[in-house]
């Protein structure tokens, strides 16, 4: 177990993204992710260092798997969970996202779990309340939550992430995945590399310390994670790719395209795939697929972001 004094970032009551954390930092999230991952591999699954704290989901877009891994773990650490469905509130009914904010801040729960549409939403609605905040994804922003978990996936695979080559490909443009995953890797010390299609590619994205490939067998070569994206469909306002075949032949992950990447490498993806679209079916089911792990890490490094937050870290000085 974590001694409370190493506990990370004590004095912090958010969690709004990768940018300002340390290595420490994340380490530390790690750290205690680890020991979380044990507590869920239990028969008995729950602890009780939140109890009687409050936690609210609040999604202003569909999510699945995010929510319900947020949810358990919430749960696990013993807090009463309620989740927020923006499709049956007052959202609809148009009131404000501060509006949302203050009525919830009201009920006096001790964090909010918020995923927003637009880029700079929950750190908006952070300064309006009076509970910690985790970003559970912000537009094309950030997605703090799944670049740990990533990570942490990666550490337990590979055991370390300092001086490995992760190769992140796809829809990079509309990726707040890529985003928060790129700024955790170079900060431990990965070489990131990005494989897109110039449409996928937001412009200056050299200037995050990634080297930049537009075709998958340069980008791939001698790679020891390949991180596929989903391409983000409903994101986009235009024609981004001529059409998903022709996608699928240049940019989705076969197996001849993973046979140049390291002999052993590493192929995630944070889900929801498109099978035949980014990857191929036999790959995402493959020997090299670490998916499903990611799933399980998801809920282990949200337990130990939320106790974090929430523990004995908040009365130190948050
Ligand atoms: C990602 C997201 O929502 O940003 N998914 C997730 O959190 N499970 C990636 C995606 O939607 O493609």
């Amino acid at each position: 177990m974590i001694a409370p004094a190493s506990r990370p970032v004590a004095a912090r009551r958010h969690l709004l993204g990768m940018a300002g954390l340390s290595p420490q930092d994340i380490t530390a999230f790690l750290d205690l992710a680890e020991a979380e991952v044990a507590v869920s591999r239990q028969t008995e699954k729950k602890k009780s260092v939140l109890k009687g704290r409050t936690q609210i989901n609040l999604f202003f877009e569909a999510s699945t798997r995010t929510q319900a891994s947020f949810e358990l773990a919430g749960k696990r650490l013993g807090a009463d969970v309620m989740n927020m469905s923006v499709a049956s509130s007052s959202v609809k009914k148009g009131e404000t996202l501060i509006d949302t904010a203050m009525t919830l801040n009201a009920m006096q729960p001790d964090i909010l779990i918020v995923r927003h549409h637009s880029a700079g939403a929950v750190a908006l609605l952070a300064q309006k309340v009076a509970c910690s905040v985790v970003n559970a994804g912000d537009g094309a922003h950030e997605h703090p939550t799944q670049a740990l978990l990533d990570a942490l996936t990666i550490r337990r695979r590979k055991g370390r992430i300092a001086r490995l080559i992760v190769t992140i490909c796809g829809d990079v443009l509309h990726s707040r995945v890529a985003r928060s995953n790129i700024i955790l890797l170079n900060a431990l010390g990965a070489e990131v590399r990005v494989v897109a299609p110039s449409t996928l590619l937001p412009s200056g994205i050299e200037q995050m310390g990634v080297k930049v490939f537009r075709r998958m067998d340069e980008g791939l070569q001698g790679a020891d994670v390949v991180m596929m994206l989903r391409l983000q469909r409903e994101r986009m306002a235009g024609s981004f790719v001529p059409s998903v075949r022709e996608y699928f032949r240049y940019f989705g992950l076969d197996k001849a395209k993973l046979a140049l990447a390291k002999p052993d490498a590493l192929v995630m993806h944070p889900g929801p795939m498109n099978r035949g679209v980014e990857i191929a079916s036999d790959i995402a089911d493959g020997p090299a697929s670490v998916i499903e792990e990611q799933v399980e890490m998801g809920v282990a490094v949200r337990m130990a972001v939320i106790e974090s937050l929430l523990g004995d870290g908040l009365e130190a000085g948050a």
